[in-house]
C-alpha cells in the first residue's frame, strides 16, 4: 500500500536557508608593562569571578612569566586553574590536544569558563583549538609572549594543529575575545625567536605597507631596542586587525597573510622544524620573489634578500633538503588545488600583485619547480638536486 502524502501546516520553501553566530569583536591592547597592569584592573582579562578558568603555557614561560600571572589574578579572587604543556612545535598535536582536552574538563571547566593562553604561537593555536571545540567554543583570551604571536599568532582567528602530513592541516577558525600585549615579555626571549617573529611583521613591510618598510629600513633600528620593536608591533596589529576586519577568509587582500607560506611551510615541515616559522617564512618571501620575477614580471628579488640579511634571517633553501619532499609538501598545503598553488605575489614594494579581481596569483606546480630550479616537475620522479 502507498504511504499516505506528507502533509505539512507549513509553505514548503524551494531553497530554505539560516545564518549562525554572531559577529564578534576581538581587541587587542599592546602596551609596554600591560601585564603587571592587570593587578590594577576591575575585571583583569574580563574574567568572570563566578566561573572557573584555565591558563595554558608551557614550561619555559610557565617558569619567567606563567607563575606571577597566576599569582596576580587569584590574587584578584579569579578561579584560575593551570596546565603546562612541553614547549617546542611537537606540543602543536592531535596528540597534545586530545591530552589537554581531558585535563581541562578533570579540573573542571564549563561553558562560562575562560580558556587563557600565555605563550607563544605553539601555545596560542593549541588554545585556540580547545577554545573553539570545549562545549562547541569558549571564550578565549591570548596573553601572547613571542615576537611571533604577538605580531601574528594570536592577532587573527586561525587556530590550528599538525599532522604527520603537514602544517596546520587541521584547524579552525575561532576569534579571541582579548589579546593583551606585554611587549616587555619579549626580555627573556632568546635573541634567536626574536628575530624569527621579526619576519613576520617584515612579511607586512614587504608586501603590504610603506610606512612599516621605511621603519624596518632605519639603517640604526635594532631588535634590542624595545620601544622600536613596540613601535613595529603597533603598526603589524594594526595593519593585521583591519586586513583581517576586510578579508577575514583570506580570499583578496588578506593573501598578504600567507606571503611566503607556500613554500615556507614546506621548508619548515620538511627540515622537522629545525627551522623556525619565521626563518623559514622568510625563505619562503625570497622564494615568492623569484616566482613573481619571472611570472608578474618584477624583480624585488635582490631587495628581500637585503632587507631579510639586514636582520640576520635566512634567505636560501637548504641544500640537504629534498626537493621532492618539498613539491609533496607544497602539493599537501591548503592553498594547492590539483596541480595549481594560489599564491600572494608582490608586484613592487610594499605592494601585492593582482590578478583578475583578487590577489590570490595561480602558480602551476611545475612552474613553481621550474623557477626554483627543481627538475625534473613532474610528480613522483624527482632525482635530488641542488637546491638554491
Ligand atoms: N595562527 C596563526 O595565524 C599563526 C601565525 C603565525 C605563527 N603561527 C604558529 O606559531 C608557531 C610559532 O610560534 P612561536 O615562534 O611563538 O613559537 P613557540 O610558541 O614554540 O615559542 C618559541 C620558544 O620561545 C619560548 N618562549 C615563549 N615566550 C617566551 C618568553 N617571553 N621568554 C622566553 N622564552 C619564551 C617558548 O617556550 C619556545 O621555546 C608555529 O606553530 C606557527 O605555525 C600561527
Amino acid at each position: 500500500m502507498a504511504p499516505p502524502p506528507l502533509r505539512s501546516t507549513f509553505p514548503l520553501p524551494r531553497l530554505a536557508s539560516f545564518r549562525t553566530g554572531a559577529p564578534k569583536t576581538t581587541r587587542v591592547h599592546v602596551a609596554r608593562g600591560a601585564l603587571g597592569a592587570l593587578g590594577h584592573l576591575d575585571a583583569p582579562l574580563g574574567l568572570d569571578p563566578e566561573a572557573r578558568h584555565v591558563l595554558v603555557t608551557d614550561e619555559r614561560v610557565d617558569r619567567l612569566h606563567g607563575q606571577r600571572l597566576v599569582a596576580l589574578l587569584r590574587g584578584r579572587g579569579l578561579d584560575v586553574a593551570y596546565v603546562v604543556v612541553p614547549e617546542g612545535e611537537g606540543s602543536k598535536s592531535l596528540a597534545q590536544y586530545v591530552a589537554l582536552v581531558d585535563r581541562v574538563l578533570e579540573l573542571g571547566a564549563d561553558e562560562r569558563t575562560t580558556m587563557i593562553s600565555l605563550g607563544g604561537g605553539v601555545v596560542c593555536n593549541l588554545t585556540g583549538m580547545i577554545a573553539a571545540t570545549l562545549f562547541r567554543g569558549v571564550r578565549l583570551v591570548h596573553v601572547p609572549t613571542t615576537l611571533m604571536s604577538q605580531a601574528d599568532a594570536a592577532i587573527g582567528h586561525k587556530q590550528a594543529l599538525n599532522g604527520p602530513r603537514g602544517k596546520n592541516l587541521v584547524g579552525s577558525y575561532y576569534a579571541p575575545d582579548l589579546v593583551w600585549v606585554d611587549p616587555d615579555t619579549l626580555l627573556t626571549l632568546e635573541e634567536r625567536w626574536v628575530r624569527d617573529g621579526f619576519a613576520e611583521i617584515l612579511k607586512h613591510a614587504l608586501a603590504q605597507d610603506e610606512a612599516l618598510l621605511a621603519c624596518v629600513s632605519q639603517p640604526d633600528a635594532t631588535l634590542r631596542d624595545l620601544d622600536f620593536v613596540t613601535e613595529c608591533i603597533e603598526r603589524t596589529v594594526a595593519l593585521k586587525c583591519s586586513t583581517i576586519d576586510a578579508d577575514p577568509l583570506e580570499r583578496d587582500e588578506a593573501m598578504v597573510l600567507q606571503y611566503g607560506h607556500t613554500v615556507g611551510h614546506a621548508v619548515e615541515h620538511a627540515a622537522g622544524y629545525a627551522l623556525g616559522h619565521g626563518e623559514s617564512v622568510a625563505i619562503g618571501m625570497v622564494a615568492a620573489a623569484r616566482i613573481a620575477a619571472d611570472l608578474v614580471g618584477v624583480d624585488t628579488v635582490d631587495a628581500h634578500r637585503e632587507l631579510l640579511h639586514r636582520w640576520a634571517l635566512p634567505t636560501e633553501i637548504p641544500r640537504e633538503l629534498d626537493p621532492s619532499l618539498l613539491l609533496d609538501r607544497i602539493r599537501r598545503g591548503k592553498r594547492c588545488t590539483g596541480e595549481t598553488l594560489w599564491m600572494a605575489l608582490v608586484d613592487g614594494p610594499a605592494r601585492l600583485a593582482r590578478h583578475g579581481r583578487g590577489c590570490a596569483w595561480p602558480v602551476p606546480v611545475d612552474e613553481c619547480a621550474r623557477i626554483l630550479g627543481w627538475y625534473p616537475t613532474h610528480r613522483g620522479s624527482f632525482a635530488p638536486c641542488a637546491v638554491h
